[in-house]
């Protein structure tokens, strides 16, 4: 099954968990940005990022190259902001087909609201449940076992 992670990462964690989990999996990667980016520090990082993702924001996606079809399954990763995915991730959805493909997603939080981010995923992809679901704090800036175990048993559900 060859699996694609597709991510949105401002701060770097999420891109540092999609290469660790590319590495176990065997997956590939594609990053995708938002033409206009995100604020990346202070105040304005915060207002605008939460503001986007809270009003469920589609901001147009810089030109990427999935190969979709090639993929038979899907893992999404992205910060949660404001109790939500990161909007990049539902543009994504938006513009793309995913019927019949598996899809999995790992969600990088501070501190809360990654199962909220998932139910508002599992809605915008009309799924019931994904085929596997990954929650770490902030993996680059504060490496941690716990997230170093969650991530084993993600990519263990995987390969199952
Ligand atoms: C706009 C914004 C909103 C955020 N909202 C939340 C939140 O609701 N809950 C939380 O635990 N962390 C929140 N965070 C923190 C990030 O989710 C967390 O630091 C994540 O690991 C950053 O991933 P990145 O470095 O790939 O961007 C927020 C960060 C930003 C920039």
């Amino acid at each position: 099954m060859k699996t694609l992670i597709v991510y949105y990462s401002l701060g770097g964690n999420t891109e540092y968990a999609a290469r660790r989990l590319a590495d176990r999996l065997g997956a590939d990667t594609l990053r995708i940005e938002p033409v206009k980016g995100y604020p990346t520090a202070g105040f304005r990082k915060f207002f605008w990022g939460g503001k986007s993702a809270v009003m469920a924001e589609k901001p147009p996606l810089r030109p990427y190259d999935a190969h979709l079809p090639g993929y038979g399954r899907v893992v999404f990763g992205f910060p949660v902001w404001a109790g939500n995915m990161a909007p990049p991730i539902r543009s994504f959805i938006a513009e793309n087909d995913l019927s019949g493909k598996r899809i999995a997603a790992f969600a990088c939080q501070g501190g809360s609201g990654a199962e909220k981010a998932f139910a508002k995923l599992r809605a915008c992809l009309g799924a019931g449940r994904l085929e596997a679901e990954l929650i770490i704090i902030d993996p680059k800036d504060r490496p941690d076992a716990e997230n170093d175990r969650r991530m084993e048993a993600f990519c263990a559900a995987l390969k199952a």
